[in-house]
This record gives structure tokens, C-alpha cells and sequence, in this order.
């Protein structure tokens, strides 16, 4: 079986037409500063966008950005101790994920995902006219988490073109390590390829250090500049993959998706990892308390590694009670359509949900 779509696989192109003219320019070996074919149609940035944003964005707004995502790659390249030709930079990890099932799938192929994950995934599958099959999380006293020998196993019964897998997972907040991510990918057929969600990576302790950022043979770990970066409505993020997936990954690419804005926004970020860190550690630290706190109103609070505090109530019933009264206050918390993870409910770990009397139908329910 192919690894990849049968007429991605099959011939040499597609290429894109537009890479852009910082990609020319990179080819070329010079600047071309006479730019009077890249058809962006004002002369000059519009006036009204200058006055209320100021006249940087209002240039970035005006131009293409580069799709090729260069000084991003190499920024990403030297922060993560990566090689940037194992780097692609999307429309955020949605983007991504949509990106993997076009550039993976063909129209018959099958996909695993755990029942009630990240959603997103399931309706990109189905948007996609994929068969999905699911399969669900492992469960148990102060654990929820995708079950990941019940996914390779899926992935060999149905003969898999791919897995998808979000770790840290949404909704659970569970963290599969690292060596468990890896023998799942072991475990897996050999063309079926593990799509690693990554979007809360950057809440593992660990997150900046090499070995966690690694190439892994056979996966496509995505990443977001949407949570701990802060940049959310910019839709920006990034895949780590071997250079020949990435390679395909270009093929199916819409290369102007990532505006110059969210590129330019990106590499400012990462010119300032300490604040980053700082905003981390913040989180890290509302969501220990929020954790200590449900707990103490006597919740069955799941660990977790991102930036949301997850619990189970004894039943769905429940769960949809103090999550229609909370909505009746005004307060929205996040409780899975999933069916089958019905009685989770889901709390950012902001502020706002340590107000005191915020969340009181919750601590009602639970006492
Ligand atoms: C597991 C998971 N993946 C992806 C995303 C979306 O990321 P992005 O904003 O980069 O598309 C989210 C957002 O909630 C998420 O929880």
C-alpha cells in the first residue's frame, strides 16, 4: 500500500505556480526591489487600514507573504535544533491536519481516531469523504487517555492509511510519553502514518529541548502558535516531518494561506521565547490551582499537560445540566458532543474561571 495519495505518489509535480518573490529572490541570488509583476494591486497600503493599525501592518496586509515560509523555517530551525527542510509552516493546526489528510488519503482510505477527541479532526475526515473509525480512550481512576494499543490494533484490522493522535489530547489533558508515542508508531503498519497533534506541546516541561522536538520516522507532529504563542486569530502553526513527507505536504499546500502578517507575528514570538515562557508558566500555574480546587469541591479532576483543567462527572445527564446552567449565567465551558465523552467538561485555566462564584453551579453539582 502507498504511503501517500496514489496521484501525489505517481508523478513529479504539482509545483506551485506562485512560491512568490521572496522564493525567487532566494533563487535568483538578488534582490528585486522593482516589483511590478506580483500583481497585488494597490500602489501603496490602503489609508484607512494605515490609520487604524499603524503603517506596519498595513504593509504586510498589502503584499503576499512568503510561501515558502523561509525565515520562519530557519527561526523554527534554530529554536527547535531542527533542519528547516523538516519544517512546514501552515495555517495552524487545523490547516494542518486538513493538509495531511489531502497529501496521505485516497478517496477509499481508512483513518483511526479515538471517539470524542479534538473534533476538528473527525470533520475534516468526513468533509474529506474518508472512513473514519473510532475507537475509544482508555479508562479508569484518575485516567482518560486515547487508548494506543486499541489504535495500532485498529489501525492493522482496517488496514489504515492513517492514525490520528492528539498529545497533549484535547479534551483529557493526558500526555502519552514520548517512548509510548514512539511504539505506537512501532506498532503501526508499515505505509500507515501516526498524525501527532501537538498543539499543547508547548506545556510539556520539556518542550524546548531537542530531544522533544525530534524528526520521528513515520509521523507528522503539528504544532500551533494558536495557545501558548497567543496568536490564535493570526492562524499560524508548523509540521515536523521527514524532509520527503514535508516534501509531499508542499504538493497539496494552499500556499498563500499563511498571511505576512501571522509570518512576520511568528518570528516575533520567537524572538522572545522568555516571554513565552513567562506566559506558560502562568498558565501552569492557574491550572494547578484551578485542579486543587475542583478537586477540593470533590471533582474527579483528570491530569493534565495543556492549558485546560478536564473532569468527569458521574454521567453525561450531569454534566449537560451544569454545563446549560453555567451557559444561563453567561459562563461557557467546553463539554464534549462527543457521545461518548458526554460526562467531561472542560475549563480553561484563565482567570476568569477563579472568580470567585464563577463556576458555583459546578461546585453545587459536586458537592
Ligand atoms: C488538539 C487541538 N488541535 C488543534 C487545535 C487548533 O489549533 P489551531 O488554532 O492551530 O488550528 C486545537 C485547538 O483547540 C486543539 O485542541
Amino acid at each position: 500500500m502507498p504511503r501517500f495519495a496514489r496521484h501525489l505518489e505517481n508523478q513529479d509535480g504539482p509545483h506551485n505556480p506562485f512560491p512568490g518573490v521572496s522564493a525567487l529572490e532566494r533563487r535568483l541570488g538578488h534582490s528585486l526591489p522593482h516589483r511590478i509583476g506580483s500583481n497585488e494591486g494597490l500602489d501603496m497600503p490602503h489609508r484607512a487600514l494605515t490609520a487604524r493599525f499603524g503603517d506596519d501592518i498595513a504593509t504586510l496586509a498589502r503584499a503576499y507573504g512568503d510561501a515558502e515560509a523561509w525565515l520562519p523555517r530557519q527561526r523554527l530551525g534554530d529554536v527547535l535544533t531542527l533542519d528547516p527542510a523538516a519544517l512546514l509552516v501552515d495555517a495552524g493546526a487545523d490547516s494542518l491536519m486538513a493538509l495531511c489528510l489531502r497529501t496521505l488519503c485516497d478517496p477509499e482510505s481508512t483513518v483511526i481516531v479515538s471517539a470524542g477527541t479534538y473534533p476538528t479532526f473527525s470533520y475534516f475526515l468526513r468533509a474529506e469523504g474518508l472512513r473514519a473509525v473510532e475507537v475509544d480512550y482508555a479508562n479508569g481512576p484518575g485516567h482518560l487517555a486515547p487508548d494506543l494499543s486499541a489504535l495500532a490494533e485498529a489501525a492493522h484490522r482496517e488496514d489504515a492509511r492513517a492514525v490520528y493522535l492528539a498529545n497533549p489530547d484535547n479534551p483529557s489533558g493526558h500526555l502519552h510519553s514520548d517512548a509510548d508515542v514512539l511504539g505506537l508508531q512501532n506498532a503501526l503498519p508499515e505505509d500507515c502514518t501516526l498524525i501527532l497533534d501537538e498543539a499543547y506541546h508547548d506545556f510539556r516541561d520539556d518542550a524546548w529541548t531537542p530531544a522533544a522536538n525530534a524528526v520521528w520516522p513515520g509521523v507528522i507532529r503539528l504544532r500551533t502558535f494558536s495557545k501558548a504563542h497567543g496568536l490564535a486569530g493570526l492562524r499560524i502553526g508548523y509540521a515536523i516531518a521527514e524532509p520527503e513527507t514535508v516534501a509531499m505536504l508542499m504538493k497539496a499546500r494552499i500556499h498563500y494561506a499563511v498571511s505576512s502578517l501571522a509570518l512576520t507575528a511568528a518570528m516575533t514570538v520567537l524572538d522572545h521565547p522568555e516571554e513565552t515562557r513567562e506566559h506558560v508558566a502562568a498558565v501552569v500555574a492557574r491550572r494547578e490551582v484551578l485542579a486543587e480546587t475542583l478537586t477540593q469541591w470533590g471533582g474527579d479532576v483528570l491530569p493534565s499537560t495543556t492549558n485546560f483543567v478536564a473532569l468527569r462527572l458521574p454521567s453525561a445527564e450531569r454534566a449537560a445540566e451544569v454545563h446549560a446552567a453555567l451557559l444561563a449565567e453567561g459562563t461557557l465551558i467546553h463539554r464534549p458532543a462527543h457521545p461518548s465523552l458526554g460526562h467531561v467538561l472542560r475549563i480553561s485555566a484563565l482567570d476568569d474561571a477563579l472568580a470567585p462564584g464563577r463556576l458555583e453551579p459546578l461546585r453545587v453539582a459536586l458537592g
